[in-house]
This record gives structure tokens, C-alpha cells and sequence, in this order.
């Protein structure tokens, strides 16, 4: 197809084709880029190096511009590829990312990141990676070269590997002697990284295995994972037990510790606080951090508004650590008594009634819409007129243009791409799809705004208005009773 400098597909000597446009939104992404850098008398860090976060021109990775540039350009680049490769290539090519994910495990489990680090930018004889777990030095080459081959690492001579700045990123930060001596410790405290893609090879590759069987089940009730681990009850994945997942998962636990770590990571940012006007409930006003986890949420929130009371509401063992979190991290509001810690299953009879908000961070993704619905309609039951609901969640985009109905509610209108790119930047975002599919798997759901409206909806709420927060993927989604 061709199109018109400015306009619709022709077909006329004046038209650029698509892989034309394509290839110049690259090009002015790359100048957008380049620019930030040069006036900054830094350049773009090469693949080759080690990354380096603490490397000044790390930071400029982050300008607004050049975000926005990097954005465009893997959207651009992916859909160029897509457009002039062979089909049949590219259908193949989708292949390569489970082989690729269980050799980056097996590497980050085998602590090859770290060995390399050891070794600098020489690199080290995969007969030295290979020797301190004594696996088998030809096998681990090819993985490695497959690895290689798709910019994660960097074979600098014949069997020879060094770090890049891609497999750099997994790096643990411990020295590998510590690693190779405990490691069951070997993810605890280390960046998020290699935790992640440590579970993704593990859990997530065993679960998104058995997806098209549960989908073929005509009884499929049962997540993918839950199939995948031999687990027999419906519902959310996140709630098996640990020996349910040490069934068939290596070492789930430490993936989950990492995980957590990770979460705390999340909730050390302001974006609670930020989002739905919290200045609007009363002063004195009851604010009820649904599924509170540790109360990290809510306490952001206190802290910017003081005058409110919290309820944080789970199970009593979470409650006992966000107890000692709050006492330890905003104890004026404990010695107060401006907040509590109640123990309360979100699925029966809302203990609360007539508070000024329920906030629910991460938990309807946990759910499928049949419990989301009821867990809502719990809340709606014991809501006032005034009572405002907020979830803070991911919006899954429609990768069309959203129709007219949901462009109405506040806050639901997105920065959508320039053609011919796809108008949600294709590979770019991605990420939000794989998360929903992976959500999916552990028998929950990321869900698109005409998801948010029909299962509030059905629990007795309206959805008024979403909140969009710069730099942050999740949005506050807010309701009022209907
Ligand atoms: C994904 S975590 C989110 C925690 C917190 N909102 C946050 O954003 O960090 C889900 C939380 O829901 C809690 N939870 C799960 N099922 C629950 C139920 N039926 N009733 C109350 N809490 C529940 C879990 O204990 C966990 O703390």
C-alpha cells in the first residue's frame, strides 16, 4: 500500500510507501534522540557495553523527548519488519520467544550474568561460565549464542561471551562466589530483572503451555497455571499455597519474594496520592484501602491528607506486617488511632458502611468479572451517594480507535500514534497484553475501559472518570453509585 504524503492510500508516482513512512518516523526518532544527547555532549549508549544506571547519560534515557522518540521508534521498527519480512518468517519467528526466555532463566539461575561482570569487557571461555555449576559447557555455548544472536549478551570471539547492555540488566549485583554459595538467596534483594524473568521462565512459560487447553475446555474453569500446577479449584492463582507451586515450580517462593520486592519498589512512588483529587473527601472522612497488602497505598495517601481515617482491610497476616509498616513509617497517624487494620474477606458483607472512598490497588486484576462484580457490589451495598470508589489499575487500549461512548468519559482519551503506525504504537505497548495475558493465566484479567464500565455496571456503580498519570502506566478508575 501507498499513501499520500499527508492524506489516504493512492496510487500515484507522488506516494511514499508505507515502508517509506515507516522507515522515516525511525529516522526522526533517531534525530530526536540523537539531538538530546548531543546537547547534552553525551551519545546513546552503545549495546555492546554494560549498562551502567549510574552512568549520567543513563538519565537523559528518561527525557520526556526521548522517551517519546523510543516510543515511536520500536512501535515504527517492529511494524517495519512485520511489513517486509515474509510472512511465514515472521509467523516462525514467534517461536523463538520461549527457547529465548528458558535460556535467559537457565542463565540468570546459572548466574552467567555475574560471572561475566567478574570477567570484564574481555569476556570469559564458556568452559569457565560452565565450571562453577559443572553443567555442560557445549549446551550452555549454543544457548548463550542463541541468546547472542538476539542482542542478549555478546559473543566476542568463538565461545568466548562477554556482557552486553542488555544481559548486564539481570545482573543480581552480589559477587558470583556469594551467589553459587546460597542460592536460595541468590534473588533476595537484587534488582527486579533477573527475579522477573526467572519466574516468567518458570511459571508463566508452564502456565501459558496449557492456555489453549483451557480454552478448548468446554468446563474450563480453572486458570492456566492452576491447570499447569495440577491444582483442581477455580479462581486466583495468586492465592495457592506455596507447596501447591513447589509441585512442579522451582524455588516459586523466592520468585515471589522477589516479586513482592518489587511491588514495595511500586509503592514508594507517589502516583496513590496522585490521580483522583483525595482533597475532596471530608476532613475526618473514612478512607477504605480494599486488599490493603502492606497499606502502602493508603499510607501515601495519609500522608498527603492527614485529615483522613484509613480502614485497611485483609487477611490477618498481612495485616500484622502493614501494622508494623505503619507504626514504623508514619506512626503520628498510628498513635492517633486515624487508622486500623481490620480483617475482612472482600467477597462477604462490606463491614464499613458510609465511608468516603474504597480504594482497591491491584486486586479486580486479580479476579475474574464474576467475582470483580462481587467484590464491587459488596462495596456498593455498604457505599453512601457520596462514595467514591477508586481502582488503580492498568487500562488495557483497544489497538482501534475507541468508540464514541468511551471517548465521553473523562480521562478515557489516550495519545494515540501517527499513521501508518497502529494507533496504541503496536510493539510498543505491547507489554500491557502480555501482562493481561499473563493476569489471565494466573486466572485474573487486565481490563479495557468498556470492561471497567460493564462490571461496574452490574455492581451498582457508574464510572466517571479516569485519571491518567504522566511517567505511570496505572490509572485511578473512579465510580460514584449509579
Ligand atoms: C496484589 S495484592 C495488592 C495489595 C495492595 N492493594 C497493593 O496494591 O500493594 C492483593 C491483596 O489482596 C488480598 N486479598 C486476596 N484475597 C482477599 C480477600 N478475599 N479478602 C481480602 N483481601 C484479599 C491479598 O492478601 C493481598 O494483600
Amino acid at each position: 500500500m501507498h499513501y499520500a504524503f499527508f492524506g489516504s492510500p493512492v496510487s500515484t508516482m507522488a506516494s511514499v510507501s508505507t515502508l517509506r513512512l515507516l522507515a522515516n518516523l525511525i529516522s526522526q526518532a533517531v534525530d530526536t534522540i540523537e539531538g538530546v544527547y548531543a546537547t547534552a555532549n553525551a551519545t546513546p549508549p552503545p549495546l555492546n557495553k554494560p549498562w551502567d544506571p549510574k552512568d549520567p547519560s543513563e538519565a537523559l534515557g528518561q527525557d520526556p523527548a526521548v522517551m517519546e522518540a523510543k516510543t515511536k521508534l520500536v512501535a515504527a521498527a517492529a511494524q517495519l519488519v512485520a511489513t517486509a519480512r515474509d510472512p511465514i518468517s515472521t509467523l516462525l519467528s514467534i517461536s523463538d520467544g520461549v527457547p529465548l526466555l528458558a535460556c535467559l532463566r537457565t542463565a540468570s539461575e546459572l548466574n552467567v550474568v555475574e560471572i561475566l561482570r567478574e570477567a570484564g569487557p574481555q569476556g570469559l571461555h564458556v568452559r569457565e561460565i560452565a565450571s562453577p555449576s559443572k553443567v555442560n559447557p557445549d549446551l550452555l555455548a549454543r544457548m548463550l549464542r542463541f541468546l547472542a544472536t538476539n542482542h542478549i549478551f555478546h559473543e566476542v570471539a568463538p565461545d568466548v561471551f562477554a556482557n552486553n547492555r542488555i544481559s548486564s540488566s539481570l545482573d543480581k549485583g552480589k559477587p558470583s562466589a556469594v551467589l553459587f554459595d546460597k542460592p536460595e538467596e541468590r534473588l533476595t534483594g537484587t534488582a527486579a530483572a533477573a527475579a522477573l524473568v526467572e519466574m516468567f521462565g518458570d511459571e508463566i512459560i508452564k502456565s501459558f503451555a496449557q492456555l489453549t487447553e483451557t480454552v478448548l475446555d468446554p468446563n474450563g474453569e480453572q486458570s492456566p497455571l492452576k491447570r499447569a500446577l495440577g491444582v483442581p479449584s477455580s479462581g486466583a492463582a495468586l492465592q495457592l499455597d506455596d507447596a501447591s507451586r513447589k509441585q512442579t515450580t522451582r524455588e516459586s517462593v523466592q520468585h515471589r519474594d522477589a516479586q513482592m520486592y518489587l511491588n514495595q519498589d511500586l509503592q514508594f512512588s507517589n502516583y496513590d496520592s496522585e490521580g483522583f483529587n483525595w482533597s475532596q473527601l471530608p476532613s475526618g472522612g473514612i478512607l477504605v484501602d480494599v486488599g490493603s497488602g502492606m497499606g502502602s497505598n493508603s499510607l501515601t495517601i495519609a500522608r498527603k491528607y492527614p485529615a483522613l481515617r484509613v480502614v485497611n482491610q485483609d487477611f490477618g497476616p498481612v495485616l500484622e506486617k502493614a501494622k508494623a509498616h505503619w507504626q514504623e513509617s508514619f506512626p503520628e497517624h498510628f498513635e492517633k488511632n486515624l487508622v486500623e487494620f481490620q480483617t475482612h474477606d472482600f467477597f462477604l458483607p462490606q463491614p464499613v458502611k458510609g465511608a468516603d472512598a474504597f480504594l482497591l490497588r491491584h486486586i479486580t486484576h486479580d479476579w475474574s468479572d464474576e467475582k470483580t462484580i462481587q467484590i464491587l457490589q459488596r462495596l456498593c451495598d455498604a457505599a453512601k451517594p457520596t462514595t467514591h470508589l477508586v481502582l488503580i489499575e492498568h487500562i488495557v487500549p483497544s489497538v482501534a480507535e475507541e468508540p464514541a461512548s468511551i471517548k465521553a468519559i473523562p480521562g478515557a482519551i489516550r495519545p494515540t500514534a501517527p499513521a501508518p503506525l497502529l494507533p496504541n504504537f503496536g510493539a510498543a505497548s505491547s507489554a500491557i497484553y502480555f501482562r493481561d495475558m499473563m493476569m489471565h493465566n494466573l486466572g485474573g484479567k487486565e481490563r479495557t475501559i468498556a470492561n471497567f464500565v460493564d462490571v461496574f455496571d452490574k455492581a451498582g456503580w457508574k464510572l466517571v472518570r479516569i485519571h491518567r498519570i504522566p511517567g505511570i502506566e496505572q490509572c485511578h478508575i473512579v465510580g460514584v453509585p449509579a
